[in-house]
């Protein structure tokens, strides 16, 4: 079976695409592949990781490329891959529209809250978390989604809540919505779609 092929955008620790990788290699992700790691940035460990398990990368530094001048280079680089799904993993840039159209419907991202609360622009990494404490909320999670042209605003694919603790700091609320929700929810949502997919 031909299976879709997906390439992974990241910027940073990259655990969501280990996650990702691990799930893989356990035969949980059987109708998609992912053949590429995109970082837009030369330190992040994503790399590392992708190398590790043997997946081809490449890097568009933030530093070295204007916004608009890097988009349309990992855009043809996914082409040249023949990528089929681009799933966002702690990727740190809000994607132009014409980037969405390009894949319309084959993009994923996650999200470390429950949608629509506690998204939108400026909305990432451990801002969220802070967010989320300073709101006194009880429940947070994650949210896996489609990406459109409005930030954080696509249809919801898979969606898990965990609990917030009397103590918590924004480091330690990230920590556990990592391990609970996110590690768990985006691998089988891109199966899911993979599956869908084909
Ligand atoms: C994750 O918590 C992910 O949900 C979040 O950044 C972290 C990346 O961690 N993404 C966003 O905030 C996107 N708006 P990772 O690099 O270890 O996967």
């Amino acid at each position: 079976m031909k299976k879709v092929r997906i390439a992974v955008l990241c910027s940073g620790g990259g655990t969501n695409l280990q996650a990702i990788l691990d799930a893989q290699a356990a035969g949980k992700i059987s109708h998609g592949e992912v053949v590429l790691v995109v970082a837009d940035s030369l330190g992040a460990f994503a790399l590392e990781r992708a190398k590790r398990c043997g997946v081809e990368t490449a890097v568009f530094d933030k530093k070295q490329f204007p916004r608009t001048e890097r988009e349309a280079a990992i855009l043809a680089c996914l082409k040249a891959h023949g990528t089929e799904l681009i799933v966002l993993a702690g990727f740190m840039t809000v994607l132009s529209a014409d980037f969405v159209k390009e894949y319309e419907g084959r993009i994923l991202n996650i999200h470390p809250a429950l949608l629509p609360s506690f998204g939108g622009v400026g909305m990432y990494g451990l801002h969220v978390h802070e967010a989320v404490l300073a709101r006194g909320v009880k429940v947070t999670g994650a949210t896996v989604h489609f990406v459109t042209e409005e930030c954080d605003g696509g249809p919801i694919i898979a969606q898990k809540a965990v609990r917030v603790h009397a103590h918590d700091t924004p480091e330690k609320l990230q920590q556990r919505v990592m391990r609970e929700a996110e590690w768990v929810i985006y691998p089988k949502a891109i199966e899911k779609v993979c599956k869908g997919l084909k």
